[in-house]
């Protein structure tokens, strides 16, 4: 099967400060990645990077086989890339219906059906995005990404400071999504084993560089392998 989305051999940073050196994966239609890595190796520039918002110096990426070089980031979010940032971005002086309803696009995610997946926000309704709870913004933030009918999610640490009810609740929405919609994800995650247990393969950056790329199941039958590819803290977590 043809990749919906391919990073091949990018090179990519900030204003003087490359970030990235060569980095390569691919995701098919449906398929979930987890992204993993120690603090500060590159993960969020990663997906900042396929949104068009750092700057590439070396190689390219390709959605859906056309070639993002010369593509603005609005128009990235228009071809089908959803993106749930780890600030969840979410506008604090809109309501969370008109959060949603400003990131509508046709299809088969509709308010209704983001109310359904994340019945908190259904009473949250009429409430300002800054009066919302940690746990009801990322509901939010992930529904405006769904509404805009994406073909591949990008998940930038979505549990990152919440609760454990709310992390085990945005857990099934992810996995109910992933049920019944044609959808890839990116899973950045700081908790490699909950990352391992929800994607089928990972990709292990550190210091901008992939280095292990694979299928999720030979991480989680090797944690000597996986502690020494994500750092001794996350080994000291088990
Ligand atoms: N806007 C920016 N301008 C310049 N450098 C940046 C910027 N954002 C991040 N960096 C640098 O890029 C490197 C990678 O940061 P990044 O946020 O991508 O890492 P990360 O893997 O997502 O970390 P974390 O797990 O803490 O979220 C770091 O050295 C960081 O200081
Ligand atoms: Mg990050």
């Amino acid at each position: 099967m043809s990749d919906l989305l391919a990073v091949e051999n990018v090179t990519a940073g900030y204003a003087g400060n490359v970030v990235l050196e060569q980095v390569s994966l691919s995701l098919a239609p449906n398929a979930t990645i987890a992204l993993l890595g120690r603090n500060g190796v590159g993960k969020t520039t990663l997906l900042a990077t396929i949104m068009g918002l750092t700057r590439i110096e070396a190689g390219q990426i390709t959605f859906n086989g056309a070639n993002l070089a010369s593509v603005p980031t609005h128009r990235r979010a228009e071809l089908g890339i959803g993106y749930v940032p780890q600030e969840r971005e979410i506008f604090a002086s809109l309501t969370v219906h008109e959060n949603l309803k400003v990131a509508t696009r046709s299809g088969e995610w509709t308010i209704d059906r983001i109310y359904q997946l994340f019945p908190p926000l259904d009473k949250r309704r009429g409430n300002f995005g800054n009066q919302l709870s940690g746990g009801e913004q990322q509901m939010l933030a992930v529904g405006r990404a769904l509404v805009s009918n994406p073909k591949v999610l990008l998940l930038d640490e979505p549990f990152e400071g919440l609760a454990p009810v709310i992390v085990d609740q945005m857990v099934d929405a992810l996995e109910s999504i992933r049920r019944s919609s044609q959808l890839a994800m990116i899973l950045v995650e700081h908790h490699a084993e909950m990352a391992l247990e929800f994607a089928e393969k990972a990709v292990i950056l550190d210091r901008g560089q992939v280095v292990w790329n694979g299928h999720c199941a030979e991480l989680r039958d090797d944690p000597d392998k996986l502690g020494n590819l994500i750092g001794l803290e996350e080994e000291a977590e088990r």
